[in-house]
C-alpha cells in the first residue's frame, strides 16, 4: 500500500542531490579575488564579498576558542595553487574541471589557444558566471573563446564521456572543492568513472580531500557553523566518516589508476612556490595517474 509518507520517500532524492552547494562558490570567489588570483577580478562582485567577510567573521569568533585552527581562506589560496601546479607539470592541454563553480582556472588556462577546457557545474552557477564575464571586455573576450566550454549538469547525473574534451591526447579531470562533500561510495563511482575516461587516453585526476578523522574537531561554535551551512545549502555539509588519506590512495588504486601521489603544503616542492607557508593552513591534495604503456614498435620480420 502507497501511503502518503513513502510517495514523499519515493519523491525525494538522495541529499547530495538535493544539496545546493552554490553558496560555497561564493565564499571561493571571495577567496580568490581576496588572493588576487590571475582571472578572479572576473567573477568579484557584492554577493561573494558579503559570503566572504560573514564566514571570515564566523570562523574569527570560533577562532577564539580554537587559536591553533588551521586559516580557510590561506589552506583554499594554497589548495588552490597546488592544483594549477599539478595542472602545468601534468602537460595536459585537455582538462575537464567538475564543479568548477566561479573559479578562474578555466578563463586563466583557456587563454591558451592549444588548450580544450570544459567546465561543468549546474545550470544557475553557470548564468551567474556568464553573467559576471559579460561585465568587463576581458570578461568577454573569456566567453567568446571557442576552446572554454561550461556544461551545465548535475554530477550526479551525468556522463562524463558526455561532456569531455574529445579522445585525443592525455586529459586531465579536477575537481576542487567538491570531494569533502562526497561519501566513499560517491567518490569511488566518480573515480571510477574518471578512470575509464583517463583510460585510453592517460593522464591525471586532480582533486583535494582533507580526511574527517584528520581535521581538529569542532567545538561548540564550530559545530553552530555546520549547522548554518546546512541551512544555507539545503543539506550540504561534510561528510564525516573515518576514511584515512591511505584508504582513500587505496580506493583509487582500486578502480585502476596507477599510481597516487599525495601533496601537503608544507612538504610540496619547493619551486612550487607556494603562499602562505608561514601560515597555519591544512590541505592535502590527491594526484592519480593513468600512465599509458608505452608503444611497442613493431619491427617487421622480428617476432615481438
Ligand atoms: C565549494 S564550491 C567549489 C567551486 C570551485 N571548484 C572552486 O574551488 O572555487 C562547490 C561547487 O560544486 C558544485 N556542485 C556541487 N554538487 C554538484 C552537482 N551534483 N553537480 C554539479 N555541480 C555541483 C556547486 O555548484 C559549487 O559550484
Amino acid at each position: 500500500m502507497t501511503t502518503p509518507a513513502t510517495r514523499r520517500a519515493q519523491k525525494a532524492p538522495a541529499s547530495s542531490e538535493r544539496a545546493d552547494l552554490e553558496p560555497t562558490a561564493l565564499y571561493t570567489a571571495g577567496v580568490w579575488a581576496w588572493a588576487r588570483l590571475a582571472c578572479a577580478e572576473l567573477f568579484d562582485h557584492a554577493e561573494s564579498r558579503n559570503v566572504f567577510g560573514v564566514v571570515n567573521f564566523a570562523l574569527s569568533l570560533a577562532g577564539i576558542f580554537r587559536l591553533r585552527a588551521p586559516s580557510l581562506r590561506h589552506s583554499l589560496v594554497q589548495r588552490h595553487v597546488m592544483i594549477d601546479r599539478l595542472l602545468d607539470e601534468s602537460g595536459c592541454a585537455q582538462i575537464l574541471e567538475l564543479a568548477a563553480g566561479l573559479s578562474p582556472r578555466g578563463a586563466r588556462v583557456s587563454a591558451n589557444p592549444d588548450v580544450v577546457y570544459v567546465e561543468v557545474d549546474r545550470s544557475t552557477l553557470f548564468e551567474r558566471k556568464r553573467a559576471l564575464l559579460r561585465r568587463s571586455e576581458q570578461g568577454r573576450v573569456v566567453l567568446a573563446r571557442p576552446n572554454l566550454r561550461f556544461v551545465a549538469g548535475d554530477l550526479t547525473e551525468l556522463e562524463l564521456d558526455s561532456v569531455a574534451p574529445p579522445a585525443s591526447g592525455p586529459l586531465c579531470v579536477i575537481a576542487e572543492g567538491l570531494c569533502m562533500y562526497l561519501d566513499a561510495d560517491s567518490l569511488q563511482r566518480l573515480a571510477a568513472q574518471v578512470h575509464a575516461l583517463l583510460r585510453a587516453r592517460g593522464g591525471s585526476f586532480l582533486f583535494d580531500l582533507v580526511p574527517a578523522i584528520e581535521q581538529p574537531k569542532s567545538g561548540l561554535l564550530g559545530r553552530a557553523l555546520g549547522w548554518l551551512m546546512r541551512i544555507v545549502t539545503r543539506g550540504g555539509a561534510f561528510v564525516r566518516d573515518e576514511r584515512k588519506r591511505n584508504d582513500i590512495a587505496a580506493a583509487l588504486r582500486a578502480v585502476g589508476f596507477s599510481s597516487v601521489d599525495l601533496y601537503e603544503p608544507k612538504s610540496a616542492p619547493v619551486g612550487w612556490q607556494l603562499p602562505h607557508l608561514d601560515r597555519r593552513t591544512q590541505q592535502l591534495v590527491f594526484a592519480a595517474h593513468v600512465a599509458l604503456p608505452a608503444l611497442v614498435l613493431a619491427t617487421p620480420g622480428v617476432p615481438q
